[in-house]
C-alpha cells in the first residue's frame, strides 16, 4: 500500500500566480483524459471542458472575475454542465428526458460530475508539478461567460481553472483544514453544539496564526471572521434565473 496520493493531496494548496509557460495540448489532452475516468453518475458523463486559449476571450473572462490569473496562467479550462448531447441522444432516440435534465437532480448530477472530473485534473496537475486554482468567479456573471464560449441550450459554465507552473515566488502554502473529528463523524451525525463551539474556536485560533505568520501579521482573521464576511454579502441572487435560461431547474 503506497501513500503516495495521499502526501500528494495533503500538499494541496491554491496558486494563483504562474510562470508564462504555457501547457501544451499533449498536457491538456492527458489532464483531460485523467479528468474523464473520474467516476460519472449512472455513466451520464455530463461535463465539457472548454480550453480558452484565445487571448481575447481570456480577457473578456478576466472582466468577468476581476482575478488576474484568469489571464496569467499556463493554460484555463472552463468546466460546464453539458446536457446539449443528451438532448441530441433524446432527439434520436425518440425518447422523452428533458424532464431529468431540467430537474433540481439533473443539475446536481451534473454539479458533481463536473466537479469530480475537475478534482481528478487537479490532482494529476499538481503530480506533473503544476499548480492550480478553481475559479467559481466566473459565475459573477453567467450570461456573459455563455455568450464568450458560445454555451448553446442545456449547458452551464459551473467554474474555470487556471493552471500553470507556478511563479517563484508564488508562496502560497497548505491552509490548514477543519479537525477531522469535526467533519467526520460516525454512525450518526454529533450535533453536539458545545464541542462544535470548543472545535471552531480552536479551528479559529489555528487559521489566525496562520494568517498571521504568512503576512507578517497583516492578516489575522480568523475563520468564522472570513465565513461571516463572505457569507454575509448576498453573492449571485441571479443564479436561478441563469439556470433557468440555461435551461436548467425548471422542474
Ligand atoms: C469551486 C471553487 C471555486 C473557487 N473559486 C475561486 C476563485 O474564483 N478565485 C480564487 O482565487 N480562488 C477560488 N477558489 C479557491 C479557494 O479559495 C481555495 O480552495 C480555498 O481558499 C482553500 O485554499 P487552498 O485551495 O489553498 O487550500 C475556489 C475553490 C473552489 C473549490
Amino acid at each position: 500500500m503506497s501513500e503516495y496520493v495521499y502526501h500528494l493531496a495533503k500538499k494541496h494548496h491554491s496558486v494563483r500566480k504562474f510562470k508564462s509557460e504555457p501547457l501544451t495540448r499533449e498536457t491538456v489532452g492527458k489532464l483531460i483524459e485523467a479528468g474523464q475516468m473520474a467516476s460519472t453518475s449512472s455513466y451520464l458523463q455530463t461535463t465539457t471542458v472548454i480550453g480558452v486559449e484565445d487571448e481575447a476571450k481570456k480577457l473578456a473572462l478576466k472582466e468577468v472575475s476581476g482575478q488576474p490569473y484568469v489571464v496569467d496562467n499556463g493554460y484555463l479550462l472552463v468546466f460546464v454542465i453539458d446536457y446539449n448531447r443528451h438532448s441530441i441522444v433524446n432527439e434520436q432516440q425518440s425518447s422523452d428526458m428533458t424532464t431529468s435534465f431540467q430537474s433540481v437532480e439533473g443539475l446536481l448530477v451534473g454539479t458533481v460530475d463536473a466537479s469530480l472530473m475537475a478534482q481528478n485534473i487537479a490532482l494529476t496537475a499538481e503530480d506533473m508539478g503544476y499548480g492550480i486554482v478553481y475559479l467559481g468567479s466566473l459565475r459573477n456573471d453567467v450570461e456573459r461567460v455563455r455568450e464568450i464560449l458560445d454555451l448553446p441550450e442545456y449547458t452551464f459554465p459551473l467554474f474555470g481553472m487556471a493552471l500553470g507552473v507556478p511563479a517563484d515566488d508564488e508562496n502560497g502554502s497548505p491552509k490548514p483544514r477543519l479537525p477531522l473529528e469535526h467533519v467526520f463523524h460516525v454512525d450518526t451525525y454529533n450535533n453536539d453544539r458545545e464541542t462544535h463551539r470548543q472545535q471552531l474556536a480552536d479551528y479559529d485560533q489555528i487559521v489566525s496564526d496562520y494568517y498571521n505568520e504568512r503576512t507578517q501579521g497583516k492578516r489575522t482573521e480568523t475563520w468564522s471572521e472570513q465565513v461571516a464576511n463572505f457569507m454575509s454579502s448576498k453573492q449571485r441572487l441571479e443564479m436561478d434565473q441563469w439556470l433557468k435560461n440555461a435551461g436548467f431547474n425548471k422542474e
